[in-house]
């Protein structure tokens, strides 16, 4: 056991916290729409086919904005196949996911399924096989009021009132070789300024995120930031972030330092958006999207990548593809991510758990079957409801576990966020072996506040065995319960954090 101790000082603020930080992603990937959200005559199913069990689940993870339509897949989308008469619409070759895209759900639907779960459409134009007319003509479709061949023909298929997107991705990871029209950094840097500048002459009001690397591990990752914002930074608001961890050779401790290389990929891009920003001499500051982040295993232990199993001549309806199934190391993982998305809040404003449902996903679904929870959702869905209007930095002095690749990294992290009605605190013991005992200064906040604070409620993720899942058949196996040992008393709040865990503290 370690003796670890916190001080949660308010005057210790990050930054406000823009909501958009608890977005998510849908992609036409997969099962993720069709036998996902979408499943006509499942018991749960609306008029429309859209699962309700599923709808419940998305309201209560609580998803902010939400990416569409992909990912790779909008690489090669054509946004016209999806509306228009369902009867017409055309079905296509996907190639980015090598599947049948029949078009059954394109954007009126999409948007009709965000209406009931509460949540704010964020899409991203093909910059793959397309370019800026094609951007224009969605947005003009999307968001223009002026009476047009496009809103007419926007309202001739039910929907008169714009959709009134505000956040528009320029393009997805057009600096992966895999995209479909994947360019170098100057060549994407060119389109993505010339587009940006076009959509706001339609639309001064959007928000554009130009894309940076899809990982930080890219040969081109640094250059293709400075080179692309070199090109589009009077253009756009944000730049995006996109990571994927999992862990590699057995070796939990090293999966367990995750949050440290998101913190420094966000530090590193901040970095050089300022340095470009200086070279201009622009007091200008561009945010960070964060939009595709989550654990994936997408190496296979032979080194292969997972989710091309249809490579050949199958080209499937909603094949059974990236259906990682999460056990409770890969949730505590998840749950310090969002605690490093929160430390960065002062310049990451918007952030997409990738993905929602099936897909890479926090909720899983069986045709004709049942809906659940995978062990990641607990993290997202506390975290997204407890978080409060400012993130505050806490201290931890718990001592450190070392990472081959890190460096020694501190053992618990943590941060806080504030409201008017009270504090919540998000906490992860990265530790493989030792439980944390920790003792949290409540001293300066409690002057803050000229009161004294009460513990509300409290969220412990540990498993003795760190490998366990849900699944079809065990659907509850992983789940949160109460800190037993948590206690507020005048000098602080006490609590142990058993190795691998994560936890959530509300007090007002
Ligand atoms: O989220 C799955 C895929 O990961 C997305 O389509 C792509 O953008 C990323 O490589």
């Amino acid at each position: 056991m370690t003796d670890a101790r916190a001080r949660l000082d308010p005057h210790n603020a990050i930054a406000a916290i823009d909501r958009r930080i608890f977005g998510g992603f849908v992609e036409h990937l997969g099962r993720h729409i069709y036998d996902g959200i979408f499943e006509p005559g499942h018991p749960e199913a609306d008029g429309h086919g859209f699962r309700q069990d599923v709808v419940a689940l998305v309201k209560e993870l609580g998803v902010s904005t939400i990416r569409y339509p992909g990912g790779n897949f909008v690489s090669g989308y054509r946004w016209e196949d999806g509306v228009g008469p369902k009867e017409e619409r055309p079905r296509r070759l996907d190639l980015a996911w090598h599947s049948t895209e029949t078009n059954e759900i394109g954007l009126h639907e999409f948007a009709d399924w965000l209406e009931l779960v509460g949540s704010d459409l964020m899409l991203a134009v093909n910059l793959g096989t397309r370019g800026t007319q094609e951007a224009l003509d969605l947005l003009e479709y999307a968001n223009a009021s002026a009476d047009t061949a496009f809103t007419r023909q926007r309202t001739a298929n039910g929907r008169p009132d714009p959709f009134g997107v505000s956040m528009w991705c320029l393009g997805n990871e057009m600096d992966g070789p895999w995209q479909l029209g994947h360019r170098n950094a100057d060549d994407y840097g060119r389109i993505a300024s010339r587009t940006a500048k076009a959509m706001r002459m339609l639309d001064p009001g959007v928000e554009l995120v130009v894309c940076g690397s899809s990982a930080s591990s890219m040969p081109t990752f640094g250059s293709w930031e400075r080179t692309v914002l070199g090109h589009t930074f009077d253009d756009v608001d944000f730049i995006s972030c996109h990571s994927y961890y999992q862990e590699r050779g057995g070796d939990a401790q090293e999966f367990l330092a995750s949050g440290v290389d998101m913190a420094r990929f966000i530090e590193s891009v901040v970095a050089i958006a300022d340095s470009v920003a200086a070279e201009k001499k622009s007091d200008k500051r561009i945010m960070i999207s964060f939009d595709e982040w989550n654990v994936w295993y997408l190496h296979n232990e032979d080194g292969s990548e997972s989710g091309h199993e249809f490579k050949g001549g199958a080209w499937p309806v909603a094949p059974r593809l990236l259906e990682d199934r999460y056990h409770a190391l890969d949730a505590v993982v998840f749950g310090d991510l969002l605690i490093t998305l929160l430390q960065h809040a002062d310049r990451v404003r918007s952030a997409s758990l990738a993905q929602l449902v099936n897909v890479i996903a926090p909720i899983m679904t069986e045709p004709g079957g049942p809906a659940w929870k995978q062990t990641t959702f607990f993290p997202f869905s506390i975290t997204s409801r407890l978080a409060g209007d400012r993130a505050v930095r806490v201290p931890v002095d718990a001592g450190t576990v070392t990472s081959e690749r890190f460096g020694e990294v501190a053992a618990v992290n943590a941060v806080a966020t504030i409201d008017d009605e009270g504090v919540s605190l998000f906490l992860v013991n990265r530790s493989t072996e030792a439980a944390a005992s920790l003792t949290v200064d409540l001293a300066p906040l409690v002057r803050e506040l000229g009161r004294e604070v009460s513990l509300v409620e409290s969220h412990l993720l540990h498993e003795d065995d760190i490998y366990a899942a849900n699944s079809l058949d065990d659907r509850e196996r992983v789940g949160v319960r109460p800190l037993a040992d948590a206690a507020v008393d005048p000098t602080g709040l006490r609590l142990t954090l058993p190795p691998v865990s994560w936890a959530a503290l509300r007090l007002a």
